[in-house]
């Protein structure tokens, strides 16, 4: 996730607008921050790594010239976070500017294109094959609006994008699929942007750039065009009434409660994953001999629920270890023939950290899947995955939880065509399946949210709870639990329902609230055995279920349904939502801050 903030005036100087725009945007990404103005047809450019802040008092964005810019902050996906990698990015002949936010999936072969045509690139981004493509359509003698109408018939993925060009330096050409663009209109000035708030303090009215849309924005006037047809848009400013007080949380109360929001996109990034690095871990694990999963916290379930995935669909067995016991557990067995993979949305958690460097020095192979470009782990490892799911500031994970396993779905997918261990037809259904997620993911949300909501109510003064699943769902089980304990406060507890009678019953007396994961899996008829015995002890059952599941309907006090049809290892991607939900309206029942646990961080760096 990154943002984007354009300006462009009919008379005054662009650049402290944009800086200061760009400010607002910053909950969206802060590791590398630039500006690009044109002045006498001439380019002009400013870019770092690091906050705005940092940077502006580095280079100064204020003393850009022009009445022209465009501005991004970044979150880096493609590309550490260094001065190259950071937007605007230009063609060879420093004509064009270009800020992107979004994927290009197919870069890799549109770069080699290019460079076989003598372009040069500076940076490790998707987002700079955009300015050479047009540089390379306007090599042709096409004016820049159809130089990029040509452009975008060649990108593959999401984008917003903004363009400027030093030779029509009276337009913002911007193309949108995808990802949000909306134009803030004045009288003399427009403002493309990735969210309104930006540029409220200077004009109320707002028209959306729609998806597969481009517009041609000059100071206080745009014209819209679809890009299927080139058909023209008709389309009148909106007036903006509401004045948000935390624009950097999208008026949502709290960033857990917009990060849990943010997962249908989070995911539809997370899916557009690069197919070669997806290729390259999965050699890796498929030549490896013994295969440890580590992490820690949120990342850890990604663990056993990836143990699941890999066994199931690949037949691959793998050891979950807690990064904490990694070096107690196992350190002596590890050497050469080990594959560590090590999981960590922040990249930095020092326990998983000491569990790599131990393997590392035990000439283990390490694999790593994070959030953050250029974090620790990523400089360790021999092969990464970045998640793609944009910052998440919330100190308890949601969205880097559902976007880890989605990859490792992925991969467990990828491993098992490449043994040969599913049919043809199974794997087009998975893959059927895993790209209906956000989809799903997205109807859990409209239509659950408020009967999760007056759950929470209802249970807001328990002061304890069980968990409990089968199969995959244990480590959906035990994400709600960790949910529920640390932005609440409530001792809770997971167990195997398989192993209720070997203790967990115990604690179950009149009204005592156990939460029961009961997707329609090969577990099913067990979990709903399991749910009588308790319900017989006189339990409360709040069942996750899938929609239309009448017999568990029927046992449970409460319930929340989950879209049907789901396969079971990706269940837990759905099945975490309501869970995640639940601890979130909790938590504000009970007047506490969701965003910020006591007594804990959001990357624990120490020991
Ligand atoms: O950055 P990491 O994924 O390595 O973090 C691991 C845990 O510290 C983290 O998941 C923690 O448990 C969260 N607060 C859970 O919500």
């Amino acid at each position: 996730m990154v943002g984007i903030f354009c300006c462009i005036l009919k008379d005054g100087k662009a650049a402290p607008i944009v800086h200061s725009a760009l400010k607002k945007l910053e909950y969206r990404g802060y590791d590398s921050t630039g500006e690009a103005t044109i002045h006498k047809n001439k380019l002009y450019i400013k870019k770092d790594s690091g906050t705005i802040d940092e940077v502006h008092a580095r280079h100064n964005l204020d003393d850009l010239p022009g009445k022209i810019g465009i501005g991004h902050i970044r979150w880096a996906t493609h590309g550490a976070p260094l001065r190259e990698n950071a937007h605007p990015h230009i063609d060879c002949k420093e004509q064009i500017a270009v800020v992107h936010n979004g994927i290009i999936e197919n870069f890799t072969e549109l770069k080699k294109e290019l460079e076989e045509l003598g372009h040069t690139f500076k940076s490790k981004t998707d987002s700079e094959v955009i300015p050479h493509l047009i540089e390379e359509n306007l090599n042709r003698g096409l004016p820049l609006i159809e130089a990029t109408r040509e452009t975008i018939k060649r990108l593959e993925g999401s984008y917003a994008i903004a363009i400027i060009y030093v030779k029509e330096p009276d337009k913002i050409i911007c193309v949108q699929k995808e990802s949000s663009l909306t134009i803030g209109i004045a009288e003399n000035a427009a403002y493309p942007t990735s969210d309104i708030p930006t540029f409220l303090p200077l004009t109320k009215k707002a028209v959306t750039i729609e998806n597969q849309e481009i517009a041609i924005v000059s100071d206080g006037k745009y014209e819209i065009r679809k890009i299927t047809d080139w058909s023209l848009v008709p389309r009148e400013p909106k007036l903006i009434k509401w004045v948000p007080k935390k624009a950097e949380k999208l008026g949502y109360p709290h960033f857990m409660l917009k990060e849990i929001h943010d997962q249908p996109s989070s995911i539809r990034n997370t899916l557009r994953l690069q197919d070669q690095y997806l290729e390259l871990m999965t050699t890796f694990l498929d030549r490896a001999k013994e295969v440890f999963l580590v992490a820690c916290g949120t990342s850890y379930h990604t663990c056993l629920a990836a143990s699941y995935m890999f066994s199931k669909l690949a037949f691959l067995s793998t050891h979950p270890v807690p990064a904490s016991e990694f070096i107690e557990q196992q350190g002596k067995s590890i050497n050469i023939d080990s594959t560590i993979l090590a999981i960590s949305q922040s990249g930095e958690t020092a326990d998983t950290l000491a569990a790599v460097e131990h393997a590392r020095l035990h000439a283990a192979t390490i694999l790593g899947l994070t959030n953050v470009i250029g974090s620790t782990l990523t400089r360790v490892s021999r092969v990464y995955i970045c998640q793609q799911s944009g910052p998440e500031v919330g100190v308890a994970a949601t969205k880097t939880f559902t976007a880890q396993l989605c990859v490792l779905a992925q991969l467990a997918l990828r491993l098992a065509k490449k043994r040969g261990k599913v049919s043809h037809t199974e794997m087009e259904r998975l893959e059927e399946k895993i790209e209906q997620i956000p989809d799903a993911v997205e109807t859990i949300l409209q239509t659950q949210e408020e009967r999760i909501r007056q759950i929470a109510k209802k249970y807001r003064d328990i002061e304890f709870f069980l968990f409990s699943g089968r199969g995959i769902s244990l480590a959906t089980a035990l994400e709600g639990t960790l949910k529920l304990l640390e932005t609440n406060y409530i001792p809770s507890m997971t167990f195997p329902a398989g192993e209720r009678e070997h203790g967990p019953i115990s604690l179950v007396e009149q009204g005592f609230p156990v939460v029961f994961i009961c997707p329609r899996d090969e577990t099913h008829e067990k979990i709903v055995g399991d749910i009588r015995e308790i319900k017989d002890r006189g339990a409360s059952i709040i069942a996750i279920i899938e929609e239309g599941d009448e017999e568990i309907k029927a046992l449970a006090d409460d319930h929340i349904e989950i879209v049907k049809g789901m396969p079971e290892i990706l269940s837990p991607i759905m099945y975490v939502i309501p869970l995640q939900l639940f601890a979130y309206y909790m938590a504000v029942e009970r007047e506490l801050d969701p965003d910020r646990p006591r007594h804990l961080t959001k990357a624990v760096t120490v020991k």
